[in-house]
């Protein structure tokens, strides 16, 4: 499993990627939003960080809307991954765009019908959202096992990326399950370096050291 940042922080985001361990970065509308910045622009000083996919979402819900904000973003970059909801209209968008040659990010993923209907249409990466399912008392983790599953059993191509990450658990079950990537939170990313044993080995060796 290949981990995937997930925000549209231009500080997380260089601090993320000189950390040495992300592939690529996954944004959202809400992320975007935060950050009170022109999409475009952002994107634009992204590219020039991340090395790798880059998953830029469109805000259209209609099929002409998605196909014209799709060609506008991945004329940005070729690391560009153009972000696509889980709708009918959205898997019509998913068809074409993958005919072009544009990677997609099929996202809002709930279902494991869902994830395959999204990989027929030709998505390049699915996003089921394990976070978002716990909160409502289902389990994410089931739907990731269940979609990694599927896609094996039937030799499906469409990469897995586990979204809506909350906290390490999710990241270590994700990898165990199969998943081929983990978008993470930048808060949960530094949770993933840190443990106390760590911290007081590290201060118990420089402590002895001192006392040479
Ligand atoms: C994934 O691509 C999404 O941006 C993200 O993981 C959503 O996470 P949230 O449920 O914490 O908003």
């Amino acid at each position: 499993m290949q981990f995937f940042l997930d925000s549209a922080n231009i500080e997380e985001i260089k601090q993320a990627w000189n950390m040495g361990v992300i592939g690529g970065l996954t944004t959202n509308p809400s992320l975007v939003a935060k950050e009170g910045k022109d999409f475009h622009e952002l994107l634009n000083t992204v590219v020039g960080i991340v090395d790798g996919p880059i998953s830029a979402e469109v805000i259209a819900l209609d099929y002409e809307g998605m196909l014209k904000e799709a060609h506008v973003l991945a004329g940005i970059h070729p690391n560009i991954v153009i972000k696509i909801p889980m709708t009918e209209e959205g898997l019509r968008t998913v068809k074409v765009l993958s005919s072009e040659g544009i990677k997609t990010n099929v996202t809002l993923v709930f279902t494991a019908n869902q994830a395959l209907l999204a990989a027929r249409a030709g998505a390049t990466y699915v996003s089921p959202f394990l976070g978002r399912l716990d909160d409502i008392g289902e389990n994410g983790l089931n739907l990731l096992a269940d979609i990694c599953e599927i896609f094996q059993v039937h030799n499906i191509s469409t990469k897995t990326i586990a979204a809506s990450i909350r906290n390490p658990v999710h990241v270590t079950e994700s990898a165990k399950i199969g998943a081929d990537f983990a978008t993470v939170p930048f808060g949960v990313l530094r949770q993933l370096f840190r443990h106390p044993l760590t911290d007081a080995g590290i201060e118990k060796f420089l402590a002895d050291w001192k006392k040479r």
